[in-house]
């Protein structure tokens, strides 16, 4: 049946013809396919769609993305996942990067300033290493942690913490990770202007992000040290904001390196919102990490009238926009492409409270086969 379906794609008997909506399914080509043009590969997607291959595909192998990536494909990582081996088979055999996805942040390693708890991290770093994958730090300074362990603190032991902080981390960690995420989500939710937080009520705003930065140089110098936030695509007036902030750090000769974009993609955006977003990013000439993509299907509490099936074109359709955008960064500038997890079960979307047990946000359903998003994501690398 999927092979009929196909052919036909193939052979234009289908009718197909936008391109952005071919891309669910692209990678589910018979093996012995391979070599088509990319319209082919997109015009096979819609085709199993329309043969009812709207869901993960039960039977063709997915081509491993890190083999057909000029650059590192990544993801969020626990310790824990090393102990299931279905998780390892995955990942080694799709990705080339990890992100801790929470045990190298504040939350994990500090108790209290002073004393630092290292198992888990130490346990990823060495799983990259015993796999020759990269290693990309998260996050050293972050607005959402360290209010408690820091509490209480007179400015100078809170100053002197901070920095203690930093340089324990991204020294201990020198010459194992490739990059840090020094700063996470600086810019206001909003948009406008930035946050505040118990950092920048000691050290100012922009005087946090630059301390972190330069802490951060010292400690680790050959690392690539990138100002990381979300919904840099989904609302431009707060990816507007993020490069502002880019602009005056640099002008101000703060250490930046490199530009994370987390993609927690909002399917409803209209269409060319992620590429211009991406586009105004590479203008600094930066590396750019697409850092966190997932890309949920829920509707959040809305009354949403749309089939299961048109929010899954929605989703590719956006994927495939941010993969195509950042293909087409030159490739100096193509960090990583970090998905946050790799099976919807991994998801951080489906711990979350308002989880409906149906969101598919990642590449791989809760048994590893690939999603339409992997079709998606696949297809633009190609
Ligand atoms: O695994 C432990 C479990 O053993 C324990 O019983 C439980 C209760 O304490 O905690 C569990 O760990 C939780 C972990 O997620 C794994 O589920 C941590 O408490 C919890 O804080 C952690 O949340 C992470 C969150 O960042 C905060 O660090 C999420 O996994 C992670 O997906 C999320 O990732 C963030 C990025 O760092 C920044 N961008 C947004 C993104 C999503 O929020």
């Amino acid at each position: 049946m999927q092979k009929i379906c196909v052919r036909q794609a193939l052979a234009g008997q289908t009718g197909f013809h936008t391109s952005s909506d071919l891309a669910p399914l692209g990678h589910l080509l018979p093996q012995g396919e391979k070599g088509l043009s990319r319209r082919a590969l997109l015009a096979s997607s819609l085709a199993l769609a329309a043969c009812g291959q709207t869901e993960a595909a039960p039977t063709l192998a997915a081509t491993p993305l890190k083999s057909i990536a000029p650059f590192p494909i990544g993801t969020a990582a626990m310790a824990g996942q090393f102990d299931d081996p279905a998780w390892v088979d995955l990942a080694l055999t799709h990705v080339s990067q990890l992100t801790p996805e929470w045990e190298m942040k504040m939350e994990y390693i500090l108790d209290r300033p002073g004393r630092y708890r290292w198992d888990a991290p130490d346990r990823i770093a060495d799983f990259c290493t015993a796999h020759e994958l990269r290693l990309h730090g998260h996050a050293l300074i972050w607005y959402s942690q360290g209010a408690d362990q820091f509490a209480g603190l007179d400015r100078p032991a809170f100053i002197t913490g901070f920095d203690d902080y930093i340089a324990a981390v991204a020294s201990r960690y020198r010459g194992r990770v490739v990059g840090w995420d020094v700063v996470n989500e600086a810019v206001a939710e909003d948009g406008n202007g930035l946050r505040d937080c118990h950092w920048s009520a000691v050290l100012g705003q922009d005087g946090y992000i630059a301390r972190a930065f330069e802490l951060a140089k010292s400690a680790d110098p050959d690392a690539i040290l990138f100002l990381n936030d979300y919904n840099l695509e989904n609302n431009p007036t707060k990816g507007a904001t993020f490069l502002r902030l880019v602009e005056r750090l640099l002008k101000a000769g703060v250490p930046v390196g490199g530009l994370g974009t987390q993609s927690h993609l909002d399917i409803e955006i209209p269409a060319g919102q992620t590429t211009a977003f991406i586009r105004e990013a590479a203008a600094f000439g930066l590396p750019i990490h697409v850092s966190e993509l997932d890309a949920s299907l829920r509707s959040d509490g809305r009354i949403d009238t749309r089939s299961r099936q048109t929010r899954l074109n929605q989703q590719t359709a956006r994927v495939a926009e941010l993969a195509e955008a950042f293909v087409a960064l030159p490739a100096a500038q193509r960090y990583g492409f970090t998905v946050w997890g790799l099976r919807d079960t991994d998801s951080w979307l489906r711990r979350d409270a308002r989880d409906d047990g149906k969101d598919s946000p990642l590449l791989f359903d809760a048994s590893g086969r690939p999603n339409p998003m992997f079709g998606a994501v696949s297809a633009a690398l190609s």
